[in-house]
C-alpha cells in the first residue's frame, strides 16, 4: 500500500489557534449503541451530510470489524470531498494495516489508533504492564505513520490514568509520529474542571506538544461530556469528537449540535469558530434518528422537538414582542423553518416537496412517490396532517427501504376475557407466508405469529407505542428492540392503526437483525470495549 502525502488537519493548521475541529463520530462510536446498526445506504449518506455541513473529521468505523465496516469506511473515503477520514484501528497491526486499507482512497485519509491506559484496564483487560503498553504505543503509532501522515493516537480511559503515566504514552506516540492526541473520557468519570487542568498539564509536560493537536472525547454517563469537552478546549484541545443527537454506547457521546451551538452562541466566554454550517443540524438529527432508529427526547437541547417551542402563556407573549426575550438562538439558525403551508387532501405532489425540502429531506425519486402515496392515503384518513405526521411517515419510508422481510396482511381477534388471535401474511424476501397465532393478548399474539413466520426468536427487549400528535385519528408511533445472537437492533414503525404500526415495528427490528453486519463486528467490538 502506499503512502497516503496528503495534508493533515493537524499540521497544515496548527496555525489557527482558535479554530475547533469536529471530529464526527456518530458512524463509529455512535453506532455502538445497543440498537443503533445503520446500513450502508444510510451510512452513505449521513456521511454525505457530514461533509456538506463542515464536519473536519468523519470517523467513518471500524475495518476491522466486518466486511460491512471495511466496506462503508472505503466507500466514504472515496466519496469524501472536504472532510478528513478516519478508520478506528486497535493497537493492534492487522487492524491498522485494515484502517490504512479503507481510508486509502480518501482525499485525505486517517488511522485513528487506540490502546488502554489504565491501570485497571491493563490489569484486568489488556493484562500487560506499563512498560509494554508504552512500547506498543511506539510500534503501533510508527506502523500507522509508515502508511499515512494523519495518525491519531487515543489513550483510552485516560481520564482514570495516572498523569505522569499518560504523559510518557503521549511523549511516545508524538515521537512515533502521532498528529492528533486523544484524551477519552472513555467511562464519563470526569468534571470540568479535572478535564481542563488534565489537558492544561500534559501540553506543558509533554514535549513537542505544540506540534500536534490535542483531542476531547467525553462519553456522558454523568451528564457532563459537552461540558467536560469545552472544558477540554479552554485546556488547550482543538479537536472535539462527538456525535449526531449525542448518540453513542451507553448515556451517549458528547453531542455534536450542543457543542456548536454552544461556541457559536457563547462566543463571549468561548472565544472560539468551528467551521461548521449550523442551519443544517435540525435535518442531519432528523437523518441520523431515523437511521439510528433512536429517538430524539422532546426536550433535547438544540434539536429536541421542544427546544424552540415555547407553551406558557408568558413566554409566548414575551417572543412575540421580541424574541430574544426568551430565545437565546433563533430556530432559523440550526435550519428549523417555520412555514405556512397547510397541507390536506387536496395538496399536490408539488407542496408536498416542498414541505419536505422545508424539513431537510431530499428523498429519491422512488421513496418520494411512496411516500407521496402514503401521505394521500393519509389524508383521506385523517382530518388534519400536522408536520409531525409527515415528518414520522417520511422517517417511517426512509427507515423502511430495502427491507426483505414485508408485511402483507394482519387480522387481529381479540375478546375480553377470551381469544386473542393474530392472521399475518408476510412477504419473505418474494415469497408469501401465512401463520395464525394465538397470544395472551393482541400484541403477543402479533409477536408469535411474526416469529413463527419467519422461523426465529428474537428476545422482546423493549416494546412501546406512542402517538404522533393529539386525538383519535393520530397515527400510532411503535418502537420495538430485539435481541438476537448477541446482537441489539431497534426497529419503529408509524401507522394511523396501532397494531399495523406494532406488528410493522417488530418486523423493522427484525430486518436490521437481517443486515450483515458479521459476527466479527459484535466480537471485535467486545473484546475491546471502545
Ligand atoms: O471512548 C473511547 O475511549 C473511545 C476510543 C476508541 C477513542 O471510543
Ligand atoms: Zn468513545
Amino acid at each position: 500500500m502506499s503512502k497516503n502525502t496528503t495534508t493533515n488537519v493537524s499540521g497544515a493548521q496548527a496555525a489557527d489557534h482558535d479554530r475547533i475541529y469536529i471530529f464526527d463520530t456518530t458512524l463509529r462510536d455512535g453506532e455502538q449503541a445497543p440498537g443503533a446498526t445503520m446500513t450502508l445506504e444510510e451510512k452513505l449518506q449521513i456521511a454525505e451530510l457530514l461533509d456538506e455541513m463542515g464536519v473536519d473529521i468523519i470517523e467513518a468505523g471500524f475495518p476491522i470489524a466486518s466486511n460491512g465496516d471495511f466496506e462503508a469506511v472505503s466507500e466514504i473515503a472515496k466519496r469524501s470531498k472536504n472532510s478528513v477520514i478516519a478508520g478506528l484501528a486497535r493497537a493492534i497491526p492487522a487492524d491498522i494495516d485494515r484502517a490504512g486499507e479503507a481510508v486509502r482512497h480518501a482525499g485525505r485519509g486517517r488511522i485513528h489508533t487506540f490502546v488502554s491506559t489504565s491501570p485497571i484496564h491493563l490489569a484486568h483487560q489488556m493484562k500487560k504492564s506499563q512498560e509494554e503498553v508504552l512500547e506498543i504505543v511506539t510500534q503501533t503509532v510508527t506502523q500507522a505513520r509508515n502508511l499515512i501522515d494523519d495518525v491519531e493516537w487515543s489513550a483510552m480511559d485516560a481520564t482514570r490514568t495516572p498523569l505522569d503515566y499518560l504523559a510518557r504514552c503521549t511523549e511516545a506516540a508524538i515521537r512515533a509520529g502521532a498528529t492528533t492526541i486523544n484524551i477519552p473520557d472513555t467511562v464519563g468519570y470526569s468534571t470540568p474542571e479535572d478535564y481542563c487542568q488534565l489537558f492544561k498539564d500534559l501540553i506543558e509536560m509533554v514535549p513537542d506538544s505544540d506540534k500536534v493537536i490535542f483531542s476531547t472525547h467525553c462519553h456522558n454517563d454523568l451528564g457532563l461530556a459537552v461540558a467536560n469537552s469545552l472544558a477540554g478546549v479552554r485546556g488547550g484541545a482543538r479537536q472535539v469528537e462527538c456525535t449526531i443527537n449525542g448518540v453513542g454506547e451507553r448515556a451517549g457521546n458528547a453531542a455534536l449540535e450542543e457543542m456548536v451551538m454552544s461556541i457559536r452562541t457563547r462566543s463571549d466566554v468561548l472565544p472560539y469558530r468551528t467551521g461548521i454550517e449550523t442551519t443544517h443540524l435540525t435535518k442531519v438529527s432528523k437523518i441520523v434518528s431515523a437511521a439510528a432508529n433512536f429517538p430524539v427526547q422532546y426536550n433535547k437541547a438544540i434539536v429536541g422537538k421542544n427546544a424552540f417551542a415555547h407553551e406558557s402563556g408568558i413566554h409566548q407573549d414575551g417572543v412575540l414582542k421580541h424574541a430574544e426575550t426568551y430565545e437565546i438562538m433563533t430556530p432559523e439558525s440550526v435550519g428549523l423553518k417555520s412555514t405556512s403551508l397547510v397541507m390536506g387532501k387536496h395538496s399536490g405532489r408539488h407542496a408536498f416537496k416542498e414541505k419536505l425540502k422545508d424539513f431537510g429531506y431530499e428523498l429519491g425519486d422512488n421513496q418520494f412517490q411512496e411516500a407521496f402515496a402514503r401521505f394521500k392515503d393519509l389524508a383521506d384518513r385523517k382530518k388534519n396532517v400536522y408536520d409531525e405526521d409527515i415528518i414520522a411517515l417520511v422517517d417511517d419510508e426512509i427507515g423502511s427501504a430495502g427491507d426483505r422481510i414485508k408485511l402483507v396482511e394482519l387480522e387481529v381477534i381479540s375478546k375480553t376475557g377470551g381469544e386473542h388471535r393474530c392472521y399475518v401474511k408476510l412477504d419473505v424476501e418474494g415469497d408469501e407466508v401465512s401463520v395464525i397465532e394465538e397470544g395472551s393478548g393482541s400484541v403477543d399474539a402479533i409477536f408469535r405469529a411474526i416469529k413463527s413466520a419467519v422461523g426465529a426468536q428474537p428476545r422482546l427487549v423493549l416494546y412501546g407505542v406512542d402517538a404522533v400528535t393529539g386525538g383519535t385519528d393520530a397515527q400510532a408511533n411503535a418502537h420495538v428492540r430485539l435481541e438476537m445472537n448477541d446482537r441489539i437492533v431497534s426497529g419503529r414503525a408509524t401507522e394511523p392503526d396501532t397494531l399495523v404500526a406494532t406488528a410493522r415495528a417488530y418486523l423493522s427490528a427484525y430486518n436490521r437483525l437481517l443486515v450483515d453486519r458479521g459476527a466479527a463486528a459484535q466480537g471485535a467490538l467486545a473484546s475491546q470495549s471502545v
